[in-house]
């Protein structure tokens, strides 16, 4: 019998993570490229780093690297109550924004239910859905936005879970919170439904965009955050859902006990309380992104208003020549095929080197085909 034949059916419509050069981190692209200088606007990552009081934090807390984290990360679930005004145990951490919608699957899917998921979006979704056994069902965006409209109406008998990545990972679109009310009250009362707020630091109004205060009015709502992105935390992998009580009780039953390392709880403590760097953090993209959104522009490209650090844009014919042609430049960025929007490119906010970097080499691509 072939060895593959022994997995697990629910893993056949699963893709290992991917190793194609978007996928790859920057000292392998500098290798596989043989350049120095590549620049990395693929992962959605914060270019400039931690806060310097994250990685003092780290060094710190290396010294006792010989014990198990706290299984509840509790100094940090404390600190993220104080500041959402919530309770402790509404608060569980784990290996990643990603870890927790595997957990939120496991915890809450049966196999055969139904999870609603608008789509183009975020593919651990899908997978998380599959590994539980479930059904993941696609709900077409309507010109780049999640339709909640639509999404209401695809809820069957079946339904159980639905996916909403606010701001939407790779239109960078967002919805005001209040909007998911009079969704939410029509859902029948099996129905939970995760928002993936990954990005919410980086709309323009992140109270506004940000769903966590309707959680206690709303039990069937669950958030999910992470400090891999605005928090520039993205290799201490640390992400938290925020919900009720009794379904955070829930999760933490699958989850497994040390998921959150020392090192991580460390660096999202300081990181959380170094509110200025956050706040440089989302000045530094809103104006990067608002001068790469105008050059973009000026290429004649579509480009999708953007409420995260990352840009969505339509080039209007397939997108994989330019992309070609970016990485013989050393910028890797991301060609939509992966997302089934194959004229479009989703390009990281960089730094204002990395962005001069990408239009400067746009440019000289159109002047010489000119
Ligand atoms: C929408 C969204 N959710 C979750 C994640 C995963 O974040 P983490 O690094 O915390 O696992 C990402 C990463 O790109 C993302 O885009």
């Amino acid at each position: 019998m072939k060895l593959e034949l022994l997995a697990a059916q629910r893993t056949a419509a699963v893709q290992a993570f991917p190793v194609e050069l978007p996928d790859l981190p920057l000292d392998e692209l500098r290798a596989r490229l043989g350049r120095e200088q590549v620049y990395k606007l693929s992962f959605n990552e914060n270019p400039y780093g931690p806060s310097p009081a994250a990685v003092k934090a780290v060094q710190e807390a290396a010294a006792a690297l010989h014990r198990y984290p706290d299984s509840y990360g509790r100094a940090l679930c404390r600190e993220l109550a104080a500041f959402y005004r919530l309770s402790p145990e509404q608060f569980l951490l784990a290996n990643g924004a990603d870890e927790v919608i595997n957990l939120v699957a496991m915890a809450f899917l049966d196999p055969g239910d139904e999870v609603l998921i608008p789509s183009p979006t975020f593919g651990s979704y899908a997978a998380a859905a599959h590994l539980a056994g479930a059904v993941p069902v696609p709900v077409p965006l309507t010109d780049y936005r999640i339709d909640l409209e639509k999404v209401a109406a695809a809820v069957t008998e079946k339904t159980k879970l639905i996916f909403i990545c606010n701001p939407n990972n790779p239109t960078g679109t967002a919805f005001p919170a209040p909007e998911l009310l009079p969704f939410l009250r029509r859902l029948p009362e099996r129905v939970l439904v995760a928002v993936d707020e990954a990005y919410n630091e980086y709309t323009d109004d992140p109270a506004k965009y940000t769903a966590v205060p309707l959680i206690n009015a709303e039990p069937h709502l669950l958030v999910i955050r992470t400090f891999s992105k605005i928090y520039g935390l993205a290799a201490a992998r640390v992400g938290y859902l925020i919900a009720d009580a009794g379904l955070v009780a829930r999760v933490h039953r699958v989850r497994p006990p040390f998921n959150a390392g020392v090192l991580g709880q460390a660096a999202a403590l300081a990181a959380f309380r170094d509110r200025a760097y956050v706040e440089t953090m989302q000045k530094y993209n809103r104006e990067q992104r608002q001068w790469l959104t105008e050059q973009l522009t000026t290429c004649g490209w579509r480009v999708i208003p953007s409420q995260s650090n990352f840009l969505l844009v339509d080039t209007g014919e397939d997108s994989r020549e330019v992309y070609h042609y970016l990485v013989e430049q050393g910028i890797i960025v991301r060609p939509g095929h992966g997302f089934n929007l194959p004229n479009c490119l989703r390009i990281t906010v960089g730094r204002p080197e990395e962005n001069m970097a990408l239009v400067g080499a746009l440019m000289s691509k159109n002047t010489s085909k000119s």
